[in-house]
């Protein structure tokens, strides 16, 4: 597996409050050579080429999301870096922020210079303060660079960058939602179309990216999108930080390219299963992630649309055989229980039922109508609610009854 570090590269090594340390290692030069040898078109055809896809989750190409933006000629536009990451076991954009805070600074300049936004926010999750002392510190510092605020480096560019705390709410993690809490709304989706590209903050055009996302852009400025496109796997190719936890003896983020396997990521980043540890699943991409098996563990993790594992925000919970499955499930379902915002009945209802049979199978209570009950509860929340948070909420479950077949006598 090659060893190439696009946005873990400078980890431990510069002082995250120390601009001086990130200028030391080539920082901001993607930024310099945007200002000084580029246009606004010609970044964007860079992210284009590069095809990098978003991180946040559902692996949408990058590119395409800033051409319609950029190419809506409305003055009032914004850029959105969602750094909300609510997931379960997921730490990755926490860890961009704690280690390199400047790299995403500079990938969200980048971006809403090239997309005509004058107004950038940073959505942080309210829960995360340290990581927004960090970036408070670094968007001084970059305005005393003169990297930020009115004739950014000497040019005719303006940006402001605002951090908006949300109050910790997996579903402001949804851009629709996120948007709603940014404009003082209850923080809960809106119905999509509109998207946020046409009609987004305020009513105006909006790129919302995850930070993961967002760090890219200095490289591939930098470097040109054919090299970051050459770069892992070909239909959602670059890095991939993946967050590995539970039966491995190597823990933690680790970026890696994109299209390696789940079993390469286990035996290879992981380190393998500590011995006495007998695998039994990998759960992937958080606690809305799908369960794989032993027969799964050569399916590739990147953005394929086909894929039969999605790769979402890339955390890989490795089970054994010794872990109690209704304890996680338990974990699970109360999680979406307590996170669904309630504006739909079959999520509202859903989520709460689900986890109340869990509870019931858990205790060895459950009834042949509880078995029945659960089934059309996992049809409801996988085929009528109004966002994905309902269908998330349906997905470990699912493959716990499918492939771990819980509910068999
Ligand atoms: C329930 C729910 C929670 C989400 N939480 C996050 C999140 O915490 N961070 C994130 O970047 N995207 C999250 N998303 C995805 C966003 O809606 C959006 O697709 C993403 O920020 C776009 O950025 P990207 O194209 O760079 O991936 C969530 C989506 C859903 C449905
Ligand atoms: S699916 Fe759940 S989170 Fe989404 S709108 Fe309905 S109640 Fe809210």
């Amino acid at each position: 597996m090659k060893d190439i570090k696009i946005l873990t590269n400078y980890w431990g090594k510069i002082n995250p409050l120390k601009i001086e340390d990130y200028l030391g290692v080539g920082g901001y030069s993607a930024l310099k050579k945007f200002i000084e040898k580029m246009n606004q078109q010609k970044a964007l055809g860079e992210i284009k080429s590069s095809s990098l896809c978003g991180r946040g989750g559902a692996g949408f190409p990058t590119g395409q999301k800033w051409e319609v933006v950029a190419k809506n000629s409305i003055k009032e536009k914004y850029f959105i870096c969602n750094f909300d990451e609510s997931e379960p076991g997921t730490y990755k954009d926490r860890m961009i922020v704690e280690n390199n805070p400047h790299l995403l600074l500079e990938g969200i300049i980048i971006a809403a210079l090239t997309i005509g936004a004058k107004k950038a926010y940073v959505y942080i999750n309210g829960n995360y303060e340290t990581q927004k002392d960090i970036l408070e510190n670094a968007i001084l510092e970059a305005q005393k660079n003169k990297f930020l605020g009115e004739k950014i480096l000497g040019s005719k560019y303006f940006l402001e960058i605002e951090i908006f705390s949300g109050a910790g709410a997996y579903i402001c993690g949804e851009e629709t939602a996120l948007i709603n809490s940014i404009e003082g709304n209850r923080g809960e989706p809106k119905i999509r179309p509109p998207y946020p590209t046409e009609k987004g903050l305020f009513g105006k055009p909006t790129v919302i990216n995850n930070a993961e996302t967002v760090a890219n852009i200095p490289f591939i400025i930098q470097n040109g999108g054919k090299k970051y496109a050459a770069i892992g796997s070909k239909n959602s190719p670059g890095t991939k930080i993946f967050i590995l936890g539970g039966a491995v003896k190597n823990k933690g983020v680790i970026e890696a390219p994109t299209g390696i396997t789940i079993r390469e990521a286990i035996e290879t980043l992981g380190r393998g299963l500590p011995r006495g540890k007998d695998f039994w699943f990998a759960q992937v991409g958080g606690a809305s992630g799908r369960l794989a098996t032993e027969k799964e563990l050569d399916e590739k993790l990147d953005y394929g649309k086909n894929n039969n594992i999605p790769l979402g925000s890339g955390t890989i919970l490795v089970v054994d055989k010794s872990i109690n499955i209704y304890d996680l499930l338990l974990s699970w379902t109360g999680f979406f229980r307590r996170e669904s915002c309630g504006k739909c009945i079959p999520c509202r209802e859903g989520t709460f039922r689900l986890n109340e049979i869990i509870e019931r199978l858990a205790d060895g209570e459950i009834s042949q109508r509880d078995k029945e009950a659960m089934q059309d509860i996992l049809w409801t929340l996988e085929s009528t609610t109004f966002c994905p948070l309902g269908k998330f909420a349906a997905v470990a479950t699912r493959d716990a009854v499918d492939k771990l077949e819980i509910l068999k006598d």
